[in-house]
């Protein structure tokens, strides 16, 4: 084992200059445990998930960089500071918008970042990283979406059906949908295109990233591609108002990183259960 212990001291070592060179950086190594996989012939005490722990709270300490997980994101709204507290995020039916009036507001720049993060960014760090992937002999990638991203919170019918038939689809037309988005959120015909009403850059995001993903799936048979809701997640996202800690929140993004070869690609998992990209009541 001689190899490998002084490759395992190296790699302690250059983790510690690296974590010194680059002080926004957390740079940290992690022992898993002894686990059961190939590398120790299935003779290791812990199974692979117990072994992911170490690495997954060392990936969500606070102020963490980029994770391997596509995760970034921006929510496009302000929310009034009366309303940030007690009882959960807004869950107000387009019908009634004009209710949250005085409480969010939605700046086309926020909107247009919210789509440039949740989206475009996405795809650039997908992009720079597939050739990586493709040398792996179990590459996943997990893209972090949103109930919010159901189809159900598009109201006209024509743009449902296109996001759906992910036969049809292709990259260049979710890029015309989302333009086609922007501009009406700039010229304020929401209501007249059949777009979501509240939240509205969120919800758009969303969608265009699970129809990416299915994409992704269908283009690269050999990488295992799936969006995952983590579920409603006391973070800044939610103003710390969410219902499960930020570690119930990693279970299906972490689970998706762990799924076996013969596992599902092109899905979306509420959580950690498969669940349609179009819901008859959107959650
Ligand atoms: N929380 C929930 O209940 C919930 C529900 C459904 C889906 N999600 C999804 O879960 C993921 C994580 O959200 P969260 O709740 O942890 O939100 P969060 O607390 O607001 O964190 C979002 C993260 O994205 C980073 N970010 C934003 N814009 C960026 C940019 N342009 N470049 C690089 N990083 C950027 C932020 O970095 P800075 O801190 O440096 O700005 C922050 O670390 C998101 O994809 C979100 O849509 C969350």
């Amino acid at each position: 084992m001689s190899a490998y212990k002084v490759s395992k001291a190296a790699l302690n070592a250059y983790t510690r200059l690296t974590a010194k060179k680059f002080p926004k950086i957390i740079v940290n190594c992690v022992h898993p445990g002894y686990v059961v996989t190939d590398m120790t012939s299935q003779t290791g005490f812990i199974t692979v998930e117990d072994g992911a722990k170490g690495p997954v709270m060392a990936a969500l300490l606070p102020n963490v960089g980029p994770s391997g997980i596509n995760n970034a994101a921006e929510i496009g709204i302000i929310m009034h500071e009366e309303f940030q507290t007690g009882g959960g995020f807004l869950q107000v039916a387009d019908k009634k918008a004009y209710l949250l009036t005085n409480v969010i507001e939605e700046p086309y720049e926020l909107g247009e970042q919210c789509l440039k993060t949740n989206y475009y960014a996405t795809k650039a760090v997908t992009e720079a990283l597939l050739p990586l992937l493709h040398l792996s002999k179990s590459p996943r990638i997990v893209n972090i979406t949103s109930t919010y991203g159901d189809l159900y919170f598009l109201h006209n019918k024509k743009l449902k059906e296109e996001l759906q038939d992910i036969e049809n689809l292709t990259e260049e037309r979710i890029d015309e949908i989302i333009k086609w988005f922007l501009l009406d959120f700039k010229t304020a015909k929401l209501q007249e295109n059949g777009w979501p009403l509240t939240v509205s850059a969120y919800k758009v995001s969303k969608a265009a990233l699970n129809a990416y993903t299915r994409l992704l799936a269908k283009k690269f048979k050999n990488i295992i591609v799936n969006c995952v809701h983590p579920g409603y997640v006391l973070t800044d996202m939610t103003f710390q108002t969410g219902f499960i800690t930020v570690e119930e929140g990693a279970k299906g993004p972490v689970m998706a990183a762990l799924l076996t070869n013969d596992g599902p690609s092109g899905v979306y998992f509420n959580q950690t259960k498969i669940a349609p990209f179009f819901a008859t009541n959107g959650l």
